[in-house]
């Protein structure tokens, strides 16, 4: 394969720890802290899903506050002065260690650096801002513009559309299995940045490679 010039990165879990909300909190929230930022991540994708084939489109805020509000009900509650917070944490997310070294190694090597999220334009612009990687992302696009989540067919075209290129023209990059197995089915070539070290799944619609972060596509 000729190394794509495009690099296209997913967002949340990929360049952004979305742990990293309720882990300031840690200390407030106590023992269920971890199973609140589970449950949290997985109802705001279940609804990302749901809405998405039900043709009732809410944005990602909106859903993510949905999100933590049934999660936060089904670990008995949240203390006193931790939802708000606990949102506002969600805008600013810690990137992971790699994230600036890689993107910065790709720029010089001239690739062209950019995010294709579910995140609102607006919640993507805090996180990327207050992560420090403004001069790093050339392009970021959110499915805000199409009103239709990942994995729809939609949601990967904006790509095409922008770059005025063929999918085989684009690495795509995204810790999320099933953010991947979309985006093979499009036809990007995928790169799945395995964080948690999990079993495969969606066997038919494999990535093209697995790596345990982002710093060996420098490779
Ligand atoms: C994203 C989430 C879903 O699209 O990971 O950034």
């Amino acid at each position: 394969m000729i190394e794509p010039e495009i690099y296209v990165f997913d967002a949340y879990g990929t360049l952004f720890d979305v742990h990293s909300a309720v882990a300031r909190h840690r200390e407030a929230i106590g023992p269920q802290a971890d199973r609140l930022s589970e449950l949290w991540r997985a109802k705001q994708l279940e609804y990302t899903w749901t809405r998405s084939l039900m043709g009732a489109y809410r944005d990602f805020r909106a859903l993510t506050a949905e999100a933590l509000d049934h999660a936060a009900a089904r670990c008995g509650g949240l203390p006193e002065g931790v939802r708000m917070p606990l949102l506002e944490a969600y805008e600013t997310l810690d990137a992971f260690p790699e994230v600036i070294p890689t993107l910065t190694a790709l720029k010089t090597r001239g690739r062209r650096v950019a995010i294709l999220s579910n995140g609102t334009p607006g919640m993507l612009a805090s996180a990327i801002q207050s992560a420090g990687l403004g001069q790093l992302i050339d392009d970021c696009l959110s499915v805000d513009e199409v009103m239709v989540y990942k994995t729809a067919p939609e949601a990967y075209r904006l790509v095409l559309e922008r770059f005025g290129v063929r999918p085989g023209q684009i690495s795509f990059q995204s810790s999320n299995r099933w953010d991947i197995a979309g985006a093979a089915r499009f036809g990007f070539h995928t790169v799945w940045i395995n964080r948690g070290g999990l079993p495969d799944e969606y066997q038919d619609l494999a990535p093209g490679r697995i790596l345990p972060d982002l710093s060996g596509l420098l490779a």
